[in-house]
């Protein structure tokens, strides 16, 4: 099973969300993950109604039944001075380095070393073992770029590999490039019920595997519950407008506001509840096209619904016991 859980998907479409409560639903039961953040926005540190991550691994949730859940939010200037110090002892010369702007520009001119520094990161974190040899954590969850930088991204090592030839950068790239390319990752993609995140997301899968990178499953993000019945949606859909103007007249005389005699008082009400629910109709046949085109990528596929109140702790909670429910966990 993975055990690096890349989380892309079209802007928008609840990737931090849905990457925390992955991170929660896997922590269950007593295991430890890591939820890392890589653009730098403090969306982890939100979320959890925390303050703002540090570059340093915290605890930031208790998962439900005592698993534990950390966070760290990447930083490439910080990764790159690690780095350096790992491989060139540099002491007191790194903080020289930072302060003359030096990271900055490197980072700024090859924007690969800054990727291959991010996953890198999230790679080690994902090998990493205690004195007992036991992994350090048992999951690794990346909230990452939006699916059209996704690929490129994770594939960058291969581009840095190419670069430099040689030496540490090279071994290190190879070495991640491995860990990217290994059935141990997944990258998985959250999407809407709607044409164009679908597509997105079909477009991105097909560009991962092409560059032989592993896909996940698929997240069907804010699903709105249905409120008709079969029936109600047909009558609706044909407009069948006297049964709607009977039924809704009946419900008028029970409650004892029907004193203005058969239809008269419900007549103006019909046109504007056929029209609702037309568009509601009209809706949730989008929605069936988009579940068939997700349906047909023939991948793992989990749905959350849209909480009408937003996304607080409870909810976060809510969508990993959901997540866990549909066998996100294995
Ligand atoms: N299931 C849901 N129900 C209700 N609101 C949701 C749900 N999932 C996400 N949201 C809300 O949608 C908004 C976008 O979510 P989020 O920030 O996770 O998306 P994102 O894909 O990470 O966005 P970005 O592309 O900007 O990084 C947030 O306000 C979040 O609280
Ligand atoms: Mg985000």
């Amino acid at each position: 099973m993975s055990r690096l859980h890349v989380v892309s998907g079209k802007g928008g479409t609840g990737k931090t969300t849905v990457a925390a409560a992955l991170a929660l639903a896997l922590a269950a039961e007593g295991k430890r993950t890591l939820l890392v953040e890589v653009e730098g926005r403090q969306g982890i540190a939100q979320l959890f109604e925390t303050e703002a991550l540090p570059y340093e691994e915290r605890k930031i949730a208790v998962a439900p039944g005592g698993g534990e859940v950390f966070a760290l939010a990447i930083d490439a200037e910080q990764a790159l001075l690690d780095y350096l110090q790992m491989f060139y002892k540099l002491g007191g010369a790194g903080r020289a380095l930072r302060k003359i702007g030096a990271i900055d520009f490197a980072t700024t001119i090859a924007p690969g070393l800054r990727d291959v520094l991010l996953t890198g990161k999230a790679c080690e974190a994902v090998r990493r073992k205690d004195r007992t040899g036991r992994f350090v954590y048992d999951h690794v969850v990346m909230d990452a770029p939006p699916t059209g930088r996704v690929t490129r991204f994770l594939n960058v090592n291969d581009e840095v590999a190419g670069l430099a030839r040689i030496g540490p950068i090279h071994n290190q790239a190879q070495a991640v490039m491995r860990v990217l390319k290994s059935p141990e990752t997944a990258v998985h993609f959250v999407t809407l019920l709607e044409e164009m995140p679908v597509q997105e997301t079909s477009d991105g899968i097909a560009e991962l595997r092409a560059a032989g990178l592993p896909v996940g499953g698929v997240v069907i993000n804010m699903v709105r519950p249905a409120i008709l019945d079969d029936a109600a949606v047909e009558a609706a859909a044909n407009g069948r407008r006297e049964e709607v103007a009977r039924a809704l007249s009946h419900a008028l005389e029970r409650t004892g506001s029907g004193s203005r005699g058969r239809t008269g008082f419900a007549e103006p009400l019909v046109e504007p509840l056929l029209q609702q629910a037309r568009e509601h109709t009209e809706r949730l046949a989008l929605e069936q096209r988009g579940r068939a085109d997700v349906a047909r990528l023939s991948l793992p596929t989990y749905e959350l619904q849209l909480l009408g109140d937003g996304v607080d702790l409870a909810g976060l909670y809510r969508m990993a016991r959901e997540l866990r429910k549909q066998g996100v966990a294995g």
